[in-house]
């Protein structure tokens, strides 16, 4: 039975019903066309999917929809404060780092939760945080790289 799921997206309260046991990348995507969330392997293994929910890092395409009720979810396309990138944006930007562009997002989001919890992280808490998120183009050093010129604003 489809159930109300009630939750805040970016910033702006959004209701969806829906199949409970939906993903979140499905509705994400599918309902709200906020497509910036990549599917990848839907299984929990690639970091694709990756969005914050309440601040913390979550894999959408194995969360449940329902348990995105009342919560707040955060999205690449919600990290930019107005015309100003976030700083994690800036820095992939200024590394070049991203090549297809496929893992970015996710990647993105995962260096965000990090500096959030840990502002001046080592290479190896970078590395260990960045673990989870696979980039099928190789672009690891650069990836670095640019969290480290995060790390630094
Ligand atoms: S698509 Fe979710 S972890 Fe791969
Ligand atoms: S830039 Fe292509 S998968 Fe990472």
């Amino acid at each position: 039975m489809d159930v109300k799921v009630n939750l805040t997206v970016n910033g702006k309260k959004r209701s969806v019903t829906t199949d409970p046991k939906r993903s979140l990348l499905d509705v994400l995507r599918e309902e709200l066309n906020l497509t910036g969330t990549k599917y990848g392997c839907g299984e929990g293994r690639c970091g694709a999917c990756t969005v914050l929910m309440d601040g913390k890092r979550v894999l959408s395409c194995v969360t449940p929809a329902a348990q995105a009720n009342k919560k707040t979810i955060t999205t690449i396309e919600g990290l930019a404060r107005g015309d100003s990138l976030h700083p994690v944006q800036e820095a992939f930007l200024a590394e070049g780092a991203m090549q297809c562009g496929y893992c970015t997002p996710g990647m993105i989001l995962t260096a965000a939760a990090l500096l959030e919890k840990n502002p001046n992280p080592t290479d190896e808490e970078i590395t260990t945080a960045m673990n989870v998120n696979l980039c099928r183009c190789n672009g690891y050093t650069k990836i670095l790289n640019a969290v480290r010129r995060a790390s630094k604003k």
